[in-house]
């Protein structure tokens, strides 16, 4: 205790009042009494000269024991200023979130991957091509040379260096082809180009293209896989096709396939055929050693069908209102 009674008095009442001061400012103010120019500690350490031993060495003690009182304070008021802080900046937790807001899946994105996991399930291999393609893969090769009338049969937007942004997935065979030769078993997907807009015509639209090549390919297995793909796309337990002779450059025979809707209509659903020799040869695979069939549809229109959407233009104006009344 004696220590105590050393500095007593003096810095027993500057504690308390230490302990009281509330902010920085008025514990600075008081700093300045105490320690400043004229503070009443500096006017005792100018004195220490004249002090003995013991007296010297209580000072010491005061001042080192004063400048600490402070320091502690001080720490103390930062610690309480940002508590305050803290608290008054508190998240009120317990108010109800805002309503959730999710994305939802658009309809061509579902359609695909409903169409590619029964087409996988057959053994196709999925394939993209480029959006802008050259004339031999988007003609050319698919027998369609220049000046050849099937041509007319697509409104192609030409790039002034000759190009042509894809009309048809079709050009996608043709790279898939000269890439791994035959056997292949492949469908391209990816978005076409052509001249048309209206209800049902986008100038930018989405196919889906079919290619099975091998040895001993007949038209029965056209069938049987169209059949069997659309049977499990619109999950339809049975199906009627309607198969029509058509024409297209790349097959011979070429068909079109119609298939029995809901209210007894008739609708057209996809053009096939057996691959044309040519495009074989175009490819650099032996018409008579291989032969197979090529199918393909509008991807947007299978998926206006199976959802019973009536506008193809809707899939691309990008409004989150349809997407959500879609329902995915
Ligand atoms: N490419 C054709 C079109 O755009 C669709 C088509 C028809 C693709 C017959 C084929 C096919 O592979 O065999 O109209």
């Amino acid at each position: 205790m004696g220590r105590l009674f050393i500095f007593e008095h003096g810095v027993y009442v500057m504690q308390e009042k230490i302990k009281n001061i509330k902010t920085l400012a008025e514990l600075q103010a008081l700093y300045a009494e105490v320690f400043g120019k004229n503070g009443t500690m500096t006017a005792k350490l100018k004195q220490m000269k004249d002090l003995d031993n013991d007296a010297r060495a209580a000072l010491n003690r005061e001042n080192m024991e004063l400048r600490e009182l402070f320091k502690t304070r001080q720490a103390e008021i930062e610690t309480a200023v940002m508590m305050a802080a803290l608290e008054s900046q508190r998240l009120d937790v317990s108010l109800n979130p805002l309503p959730e807001n999710r994305g939802t899946i658009h309809p061509l994105t579902q359609s695909l991957s409903d169409i590619a996991i029964i087409l996988e399930s057959f053994g196709y291999e999925m394939w993209t091509g480029p959006e802008i393609e050259d004339d031999w893969h988007n003609f050319t090769a698919l027998n369609t040379p220049e000046y050849h009338p099937a041509r007319d049969m697509q409104d192609s937007f030409f790039l002034e260096n000759g190009n042509v942004m894809r009309t048809q997935t079709s050009a996608i065979q043709i790279r898939s082809m000269e890439k791994t030769g035959a056997p292949i078993k492949m469908f391209g997907i990816g978005a076409t180009y052509r001249k048309e807009m209206d209800a049902t015509h986008s100038p930018m639209f989405h196919q889906i293209e079919g290619l099975y090549i091998d040895k001993n390919i007949t038209m029965s297995d056209l069938i049987a896989d169209v059949r069997e793909f659309l049977k499990r796309f619109f999950e339809m337990d049975d199906i009627k096709l309607r198969i029509r002779p058509s024409y297209f450059p790349f097959t011979e025979p070429s068909i079109e396939i119609d298939m029995m809707w809901r209210d007894n209509k008739w609708l057209e659903i996809m053009g096939a055929g057996m691959v044309h020799p040519n495009v074989l040869r175009n490819c650099n695979i032996n018409p008579d050693e291989y032969q197979g069939f090529a199918f393909g549809f509008g991807w947007d229109r299978l998926a206006m069908l199976k959802y019973g959407l009536n506008d193809i233009r809707q899939f691309y104006d990008g409004d989150v209102r349809w997407l959500r009344a879609t329902g995915f």
